[in-house]
């Protein structure tokens, strides 16, 4: 996924109740029912990061060079286990722009952008992969946007086999792709599984006409019955659909013909996004006719009724705005405990060195962050003079990696243990973070987290504030978890 991520937005509401598993042997999963308290939304809903990393993207800087960035690869390999590799291609393009979109994309018609990028993008990673150790294999390969089935399907062949030339795919990687469902037939689904892909993210927002019209994102619904039907014929490991609640003209009644018609189509993920209004950010929203956006209160009826019909029909929550079917891998590392917080939202695959290519994309390898350039241009220009197209970065403190380590225990697990904690810092964690654990004390007292013996344990209300919650320890935000406006509203 891209940039609307990127250190920003999700989703209300709160009160929620611990359902046993099926199976008792297995852990309790948390099962939110959100109830409707104004008082809490009002108190903890305000703007926050979305943690899909710590530090996040807007503490980088400029003056991080190339040549820092290749030693803290060179440092990665050093490593005892050096960890695998996980490629995201950013591909820009798309053909109109969806006014509500927060993502980093080059709106074209042109046929031409196409090859013109595969060309840099060849020079990028020749420049990349040949300081990454040979044995260190590629477990995961995602391409997102923008729209990367704006490419056609030999260009898509073409950049997996430019991603297999230079890095050591494992044979049962998992390569991921983001279909928008006007660019891509069901009849292209099997060549684009032949070519490796076995991961679809499918981009719906919202069956409803009206809505999509509102939005200039206007697309033929039964397509996507067709593509996920064509998906599964030929094997695809995992479907995924993207929704967004709190679109213009949306209601509870007309989300909940959406959510009934996503759960008959069974996608294996739902990402049920909070749309991220932030029209002094992203232009193509200052279209969007505000007093056609869902009130507060109706916003909050679409979540809780969409979270609840989605629990009725099986279906897990993860966090923040992830939902999965029991069999599916994110349901199972949330069990596991081995969940983790990225750049695309909750992963599996545990800690694996992320490689990001394209304009706008995020690497984090070892304890260093780099992002690329945003705009197209100069990302193409920087690779034509054989430069790494790096914008800014940061290399993580001690106390960055711990408060990270925190942040996304809380966010994944929903819960923290101290002693684990001092086990890997050799702390004291009450003294250290004394004043972090005054400025819990009110969420407690508001039954947001439990305290035990040892740490606390995030309630059932609390998993829909995770993001109020982990803020508390991010040493960038005041004390009270309050930001500046580049953070989209939590709910
Ligand atoms: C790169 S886009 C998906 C791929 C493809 N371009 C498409 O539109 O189907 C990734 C997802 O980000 C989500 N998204 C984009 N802008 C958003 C915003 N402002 N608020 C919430 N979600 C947003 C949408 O759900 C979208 O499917
Ligand atoms: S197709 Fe629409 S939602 Fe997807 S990246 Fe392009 S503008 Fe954004």
């Amino acid at each position: 996924m891209a940039v609307f991520d990127h250190g920003q937005s999700d989703f209300p509401d709160q009160a929620l109740v611990l359902q046993p598993e099926s199976n008792p042997k297995q852990a309790m999963v948390a099962v939110p029912r959100p109830n409707y308290e104004p008082e809490l939304i009002q108190r903890y809903g305000g703007a926050g990061p979305r943690y899909t990393s710590y530090p996040t993207a807007v503490q980088f800087h400029e003056d991080f060079s190339a040549v820092r960035w290749l030693e803290a690869i060179a440092d990665s390999n050093r490593l005892p286990i050096p960890p695998d590799l996980s490629v995201y291609v950013h591909v820009p393009f798309c053909a109109s722009p969806c006014f509500y979109c927060g993502c980093n994309r080059v709106i074209t018609r042109s046929p031409l952008v196409g090859k013109r990028f595969l060309v840099s993008l060849e020079r990028e990673i020749a420049l990349l992969a040949p300081h990454f150790d040979a044995d260190r294999q590629l477990r995961q390969v995602h391409l997102g946007g923008g729209t990367p089935t704006y490419l056609d399907c030999d260009q898509l062949d073409e950049l997996l086999k430019l991603v297999s030339k230079y890095f050591r795919l494992a044979d049962d990687a998992e390569v991921g792709l983001e279909v928008d469902p006007r660019t891509v037939a069901p009849g292209d689904i099997g060549r684009l599984a032949g070519m490796g892909f076995n991961r679809l993210s499918i981009g719906i927002q919202d069956f409803d006409q009206a809505v999509q019209k509102a939005v200039n994102r206007e697309q033929d619904n039964a397509r996507i019955a067709g593509l996920i039907g064509a998906a599964r014929a030929v094997g695809f490991a995992s479907i995924s659909v993207d929704l967004i609640y709190g679109l213009p003209l949306q209601t509870a009644r007309s989300f909940a013909r959406t959510i009934e018609a996503v759960i008959e189509l069974r996608p294996d993920r739902i990402s049920l996004f909070n749309y991220a209004h932030m029209p002094h950010m992203f232009k193509a929203q200052r279209q969007i006719d505000e007093s056609q956006l869902p009130a507060p209160e109706e916003k909050i009826r679409i979540f809780r009724a969409s979270m609840h019909s989605l629990l009725d029909a099986g279906y897990e929550f993860i966090g923040m705005d992830h939902f999965a079917l029991p069999e599916d891998s994110l349901v199972r590392a949330k069990r596991e405990g081995s969940l983790v917080r990225n750049f695309q939202g909750y992963a599996t695959g545990g800690d694996l060195d992320l490689i990001g290519l394209g304009p706008s994309a995020i690497s984090k390898v070892n304890d260093a962050f780099a992002q690329n350039r945003r705009d197209l241009e100069g990302w193409e220009i920087d690779l034509a003079e054989d430069r790494l197209p790096i914008w800014r970065g940061l290399i993580c403190s001690i106390d960055d990696r711990l408060r990270a380590e925190i942040i996304g225990r809380i966010m994944c697990d929903n819960r923290l243990d101290f002693r684990e904690v001092e086990r890997h810092y050799e702390l004291s964690f009450r003294r250290y973070f004394a004043d972090e654990l005054r400025a819990l004390e009110p969420l407690a007292d508001d039954g947001l987290i439990e305290w035990t013996a040892t740490g606390f344990q995030v309630t059932p209300s609390g998993l829909l504030f995770l993001r109020a919650i982990a803020s508390r320890f991010d040493a960038y935000l005041g004390q009270d978890g309050s930001s500046r406006p580049r953070f989209s509203r939590i709910v």
